[in-house]
């Protein structure tokens, strides 16, 4: 039996994670770590909260005595580590909380596990996810591959380098078995409203202004969330020990005609007038240092280990959308905050 510790399981990638591998192994253990920042939410997890094999551990990731006490208390055997400080902008505002959650927290993640594994290393694995960010910015042509120089950005994409190259090292330097996947932008339930197509869902319900940095010619890769916890429950079961996979959607689009997309569906599904949400758009002052390009040749997984995306984009956005209409509850608590002030009660703190 396997104990595997899932970090940032409450969060919008992690939920999806968890619940994969809660599901398809019913014989393991799946522990989710997560600090319930205000990106963490439970209620993402309802469903599957009360599984046999699913246990819930509010810890920070900062905090090494208390991963040291997780790993041993509960004899962890794989780690799948999400957790992190994930949004551009807030990096830009507040890069000392990367640095803090995503190098230093890594760092100590992986001290735990080599203080926890040191006798043996067979039968576990130190499993990292990365993004595509780290590899910087394309111009109008080109991919990222697993082998492409890494030239990082905005402080988080620099702090999601710096945690790759720590955990590269604790492969190379004391043989720890790891495995590293650089995915490109996600989109799907349960995303958190300040990324852009959540973000433009609920304004578009709101009729409030859609902000569209500098003039919306930045591209961005898109995957539909559940596929890349696919891919994640496919490289933790196939992929090869100290390698690197991208994971990407071969679905490129410009901000501005992904934004008239989610236009134009929203009117049609609200029964508002074709063209009314547009006229929302605002064009805003340019995110600081904004890469221009990102796009994934997610060839290596496909050809080595069977991974494709199930769903073509318009059905995922469609399927997105939805969930978010009928799921306004969920939407309103995490953008007024009353999930966490229910925390605090729950955890007094
Ligand atoms: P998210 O912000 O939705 O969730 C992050 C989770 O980590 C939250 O549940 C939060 O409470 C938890 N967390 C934050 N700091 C913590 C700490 N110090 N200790 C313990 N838990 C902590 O993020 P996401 O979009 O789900 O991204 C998950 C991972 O995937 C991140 O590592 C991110 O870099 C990576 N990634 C994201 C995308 C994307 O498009 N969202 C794409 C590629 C890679
Ligand atoms: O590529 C993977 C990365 O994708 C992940 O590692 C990050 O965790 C994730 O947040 C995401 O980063 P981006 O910066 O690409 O995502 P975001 O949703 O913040 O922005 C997408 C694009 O939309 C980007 O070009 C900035 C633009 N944007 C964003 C917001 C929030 C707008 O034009 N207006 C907005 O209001």
């Amino acid at each position: 039996m396997r104990n595997i510790l899932i970090t940032g399981g409450a969060g919008f990638i992690g939920s999806h994670v968890v619940r994969l591998f809660v599901n398809q192994f019913p014989n393991d253990k799946i522990y989710n770590l997560d600090a319930l920042t205000y990106a963490g939410n439970l209620a993402n997890l309802t469903d599957i909260e009360s599984a046999n094999n699913y246990t819930f551990i509010r810890a920070d990731i900062q905090d090494l005595d208390k991963l040291r006490e997780i790993f041993t208390s509960n004899n962890i055997t794989h780690v799948i580590h999400l957790a992190a400080e994930s949004h551009v902008d807030r990096s830009i505002t507040d890069p000392l909380a990367f640095v803090k959650t995503n190098v230093l927290g890594t760092a100590n993640l992986l001290q735990a596990a080599k203080e926890q594994w040191q006798e043996d290393f067979a039968d576990k694995l130190f499993y990292h996810v990365s993004t595509d960010e780290v590899y910087g910015s394309l111009g109008d042509t080109g991919f990222f591959y697993e082998d492409t120089s890494y030239d990082p950005r905005s402080p988080y994409s620099a702090s999601k380098a710096s945690s790759d190259h720590f955990v590269r090292a604790y492969f190379h330097t004391y043989g720890m078995p790891i495995v590293i996947s650089n995915c490109s932008n996600n989109y799907g339930p349960n995303h958190f409203p300040e990324k852009l197509i959540p973000l433009m869902i609920n304004n578009i319900i709101q009729r409030k202004s859609l902000p569209v940095y500098g003039k919306g010619l930045n591209v961005r890769d898109w995957l539909y969330v559940i596929d890349h916890a696919r891919a994640i429950q496919c490289i933790f079961s196939n992929g090869n020990t100290g390698e690197t996979y991208n994971i990407g959607g071969h679905n490129e689009w410009t901000n501005i005609d992904l934004v008239h997309l989610l236009c134009d569906k929203m009117d049609e599904k609200l029964g508002r007038e074709a063209g009314d949400s547009r006229k929302l758009i605002t064009y805003v002052k340019d995110r600081a240092g904004h890469d221009l390009r990102y796009a994934i040749d997610a060839t290596k997984l496909k050809d080595e280990l069977g991974w494709e995306p199930s769903l073509q984009f318009e059905e995922g956005l469609s399927k997105t959308i939805d969930w978010f209409l009928s799921n306004e509850e969920w939407l309103t608590n995490v953008t007024s905050g009353s999930y966490m002030n229910y925390y605090k009660e729950m955890y007094h703190n």
